[in-house]
């Protein structure tokens, strides 16, 4: 069966507490507070569990500064599916929406290369994508 997936920016306090367990995510109170604190979270939905399989947030800042992205995560056996991608995607349109004029990102190491294939460029792993 092929994969279907949905993605929503409609967050919920519940789905807010399940991103708020995911592996990856920083168990800090500093991660938690940022998805409560956060400007815009989207998530990617396996159809046929209803689990949420990605997610996506980005930090609040003023329009006169880059908006940052603070956080994305596949679950790994998700990863290399394109879903990834679309979370970027749609969080390029929102930052273009909201008229910023740059979307940053701090990369690790691992994920440098997708994030440099999303069209983000710059020194070190400090990266970030112009919007108009
Ligand atoms: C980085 C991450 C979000 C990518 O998600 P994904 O859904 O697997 O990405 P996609 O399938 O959309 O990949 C898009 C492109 O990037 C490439 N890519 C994805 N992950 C990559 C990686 N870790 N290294 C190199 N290239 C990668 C894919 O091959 C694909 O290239 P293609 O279009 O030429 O085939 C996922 O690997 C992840 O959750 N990693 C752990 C958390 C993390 O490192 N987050 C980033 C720090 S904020």
């Amino acid at each position: 069966m092929s994969l279907s997936i949905s993605f929503t920016s409609d967050i919920t306090p519940s789905i807010k507490e399940v991103i708020k367990t995911f592996p990856l995510i920083d168990s800090g109170q500093n991660a938690k507070e940022i998805i409560e604190k956060s400007e815009y979270i989207e998530v990617a939905i396996d159809n046929s569990t209803k689990k949420i399989v990605g997610y996506l947030i980005l930090e609040p800042k003023s329009l006169d500064q880059p908006i940052n992205l603070h956080y994305i995560e596949v679950c790994g056996e998700y990863r290399h599916q394109n879903i990834g991608s679309y979370l970027v995607a749609h969080a390029i349109s929102y930052a273009r929406e909201k008229r910023y004029d740059r979307l940053s990102c701090m990369a690790t190491n691992e994920s440098k290369e997708f994030f440099q294939k999303m069209g983000f460029a710059g020194e070190n792993n400090i990266l970030e994508i112009r919007l108009r």
